[in-house]
């Protein structure tokens, strides 16, 4: 199944609650949570006590994107039972393996994030312990940016990796999806779009989010 995660990045901050009940509304699957720490990436979003705010306010899982470093220390406090995955950069940690384990003690499913430079080749000694690999579209930062064409080519290399070595691997992309493009990354093989100003930028997001899922189905 083709799942729509809205990232609330580009949602109004002041009126976060009644934007997860509107995008809930319009049948969104997930709450893609971007989480920037001015390091790691040069912009700085919020943290987990914002995310906690939300707590009850759907019935939709958290989709956590950690872009930040050193997430081993932060993970318990993203780990919510509302917490369906928790993606870490490959290129924020050092050790990897042991940063997937974690995530999954907690419970949570594990995702890794590739930025558009990192190759795939990074995840063949892990590929087989991982829940989810985001492949990310544009440079980490900033809602609102031009789709990377290349991450389609990532997208279909790494379908073809996991169908061999682990075929429940859940591919989600990430960076300036809208509902022109969203049909052909998930005819490449992604599972879960991440959506941030195509759903919250303009107009009713729920209304946004039905115009989506017509076009994926
Ligand atoms: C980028 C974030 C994205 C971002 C997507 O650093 O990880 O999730 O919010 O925004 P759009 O869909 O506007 O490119
Ligand atoms: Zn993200």
């Amino acid at each position: 199944m083709i799942q729509l995660a809205p990232s609330i990045l580009s949602a109004d901050f002041s009126q976060l609650g009644r934007s997860v009940e509107d995008i809930e509304r319009g049948g969104a699957h997930l709450i893609h949570v971007d989480v920037m720490d001015g390091h790691f990436v040069p912009n700085i979003s919020f943290g987990a006590a914002v995310m906690k705010s939300l707590l009850g306010r759907s019935g939709l899982p958290f989709d956590v994107h950690l872009m930040i470093e050193a997430p081993d220390r932060y993970l318990e406090d993203f780990m919510t039972e509302q917490t369906e995955y928790i993606t870490v950069h490959q290129e924020a940690c050092p050790h990897l393996n042991r940063t997937i384990q974690h995530i999954r003690s907690l419970g949570a499913k594990a995702g890794v994030a590739l930025n558009p430079a990192t190759s795939l080749s990074t995840l063949d000694y892990c590929i087989e312990d991982v829940d989810m690999v985001l492949i990310m579209s544009v440079n980490p930062g900033f809602g609102g940016q031009k789709f990377i064409p290349s991450a389609l080519d990532k997208v279909r290399q790494l379908r073809r990796m996991a169908d061999e070595r682990n075929p429940g691997l859940k591919i989600e992309i990430d960076g300036g999806i809208n509902i022109d493009n969203a049909k052909t990354v998930t005819e490449a093989g992604v599972e879960i779009l991440v959506a941030g100003s195509s759903v919250f930028g303009t107009g009713d997001p729920e209304e946004r989010v039905r115009s989506f899922l017509e076009r994926i189905g």
